[in-house]
């Protein structure tokens, strides 16, 4: 059997595994979860085994644990370092879903008329770092695999890695690679192949407005005492200018810019503001002037609310004049810039901006560092290939707005470079109610895969 059969004849095999995977919640941010979460690692643990990977364990770490394994068939060919995770977002708000995040449906949609996977993790990360493990499979079956391979899935992506950066320090020598290779991230459509080369760095901070020393009586009190979520709000609002500029001094200090030629090739990309608008059900974009929607989320850094509360929000009403209000609050950061210097800019910022009848307390949470894939490089060229080969266009470079902290780090601790070949779609709706993964997208991948092993084992022969 060649690949393409092998792949044909284990179609509904393949998904009704991924379907198993993606019924266990491994919600890495919910300690409640704890079990399921090193349930599903264990799942993953002998999913590679069954594929035929050697040396699989499961690593402890003080957090969730990661699933190593690997496959060396020759030192003299190059290693290709999988990294995926198999840890999801929490699902809330559970009402906004159509079917239950743990029970996985498949249904059409128009973006994806073969249907899709409705599930929490369908396309972050699980389903695509499975294809991963079923394209070893068809590779080891077919006896084609063309390169030595190490897995290295965490638990730990969405609540900011902390403990894999020590696992990579610890373990340089089975870490040992050429290239990392990754399917975490988008491409602009089915028709539209393309690659992303670009993450950016992110920093995360919590503040908190505090006012009275307790909560009052709003008809008693208010007019006379600040309301700390008033505060809270304006401070907020006057961290963007009229031209939706962010106000923290310096924060654009070390932004690259990005030429005139490369923001013209970006701008070949097809992009429908229109159905943009529409998908989101938006009247009209919004965004720092001067840039196009896509370079607002690509080449330009942001600043979001990510919550906000503070006094009542239950059932009917309350009146009350709360004694604090906090938000959370992040920071999308692009080349040039580094995380830790921008949350201190925040920090000092906000505690500057601070009227004197509050007062303030920002912390910070985890960040990390943008990230750029040189498009001039072997792993990218055979990535590319591998993406012209099974979709018979050229794949697209550009440059996606999420963040996947450890890719920087990769580069730092390892000094391996990393692909992001990913194949969901930014619609796919990661993080949000209804998370999906197209059937064509998974199969797409997993027939993809094997064809980076090709070309990046021909281009290294040594
Ligand atoms: N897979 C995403 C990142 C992503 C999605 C990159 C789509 C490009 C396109 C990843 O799981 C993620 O959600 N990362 C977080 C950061 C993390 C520290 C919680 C993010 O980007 O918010
Ligand atoms: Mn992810
Ligand atoms: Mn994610």
């Amino acid at each position: 059997m060649n690949q393409q059969e092998y792949i044909n004849a284990g179609k509904d095999r393949f998904l009704n595994e991924l379907l198993d995977l993606l019924r266990i919640p491994s919600v890495s941010a919910d300690s409640t979860k704890n079990a399921d979460t090193a349930k599903t690692a264990e799942f993953v643990a002998e999913s590679l085994r069954k594929a035929g990977a050697d040396k699989v364990e499961v690593c402890p770490t003080p957090g969730h644990p990661i699933v190593y394994g690997e496959k060396m068939i020759d030192p003299n060919l190059p290693t290709v370092l999988v990294y995926g995770h198999y840890d999801v977002q929490p699902p809330e708000p559970l009402e906004l879903w159509e079917s239950p995040p743990f029970e996985p449906v498949i249904k059409k949609t128009e973006l994806h008329p073969e249907g899709a996977i409705f599930a929490r993790g369908a396309c972050d990360d699980k389903g695509q770092m499975y294809m991963h493990v079923k394209a070893f499979e068809t590779m080891m079956q077919t006896n084609t695999l063309a390169c030595n391979v190490k897995f290295m899935i965490e638990g730990e992506e969405e609540v900011g890695s902390a403990n894999l950066g020590t696992f990579c320090k610890e373990n340089k020598e089975k870490l040992k690679a050429d290239i990392v290779l990754v399917s975490d991230t988008s491409m602009i459509a089915n028709d539209i192949p393309s690659i992303d080369v670009g993450l950016r760095g992110l920093s995360y901070m919590e503040v908190e407005v505090v006012g009275p020393n307790r909560d009052l009586h709003s008809g008693v009190y208010g007019g006379a005492v600040a309301n700390p979520a008033t505060i809270l709000c304006k401070m907020i609002a006057d961290m963007h200018d009229e031209n939706n500029h962010i106000t923290i001094p310096g924060f654009y200090d070390d932004v690259n810019i990005v030429t005139d030629s490369d923001r013209a090739e970006m701008a070949k990309a097809p992009f429908s503001v229109e159905d943009y608008k529409k998908d989101l059900g938006v009247n009209e974009v919004w965004g720092e002037k001067g840039y196009s929607s896509v370079e607002r989320t690509s080449i330009r850094p942001t600043l979001e609310v990510n919550g906000i509360w503070g006094g009542y929000t239950g059932e009917g009403s309350k009146t009350v004049l709360p004694s604090k209000a906090n938000a959370k609050i992040s920071m999308r950061l692009v080349p040039g810039q580094n995380s830790v210097k921008i949350s201190n800019l925040f920090k000092a910022y906000f505690e500057k901006a601070a009227p004197s009848y509050v007062k303030v307390k920002v912390t910070a949470h985890h960040g990390g560092e943008p990230y750029l894939t040189p498009t001039d490089s072997v792993p990218f060229m055979a990535a590319s290939k591998a993406m012209e080969a099974t979709f018979g266009k050229k794949p697209i470079p550009t440059r996606g707005g999420g963040s996947i902290p450890i890719i920087a780090l990769f580069e730092e601790v390892l000094g391996l470079k990393s692909v992001l070949m990913g194949f969901g779609l930014d619609s796919d709706n990661l993080h949000s109610p209804n998370e999906k993964f197209g059937l064509f997208n998974f199969y797409k991948g997993i027939e993809t895969i094997p064809y980076f092993y090709k070309y990046f084992a021909e281009a290294n022969r040594k």
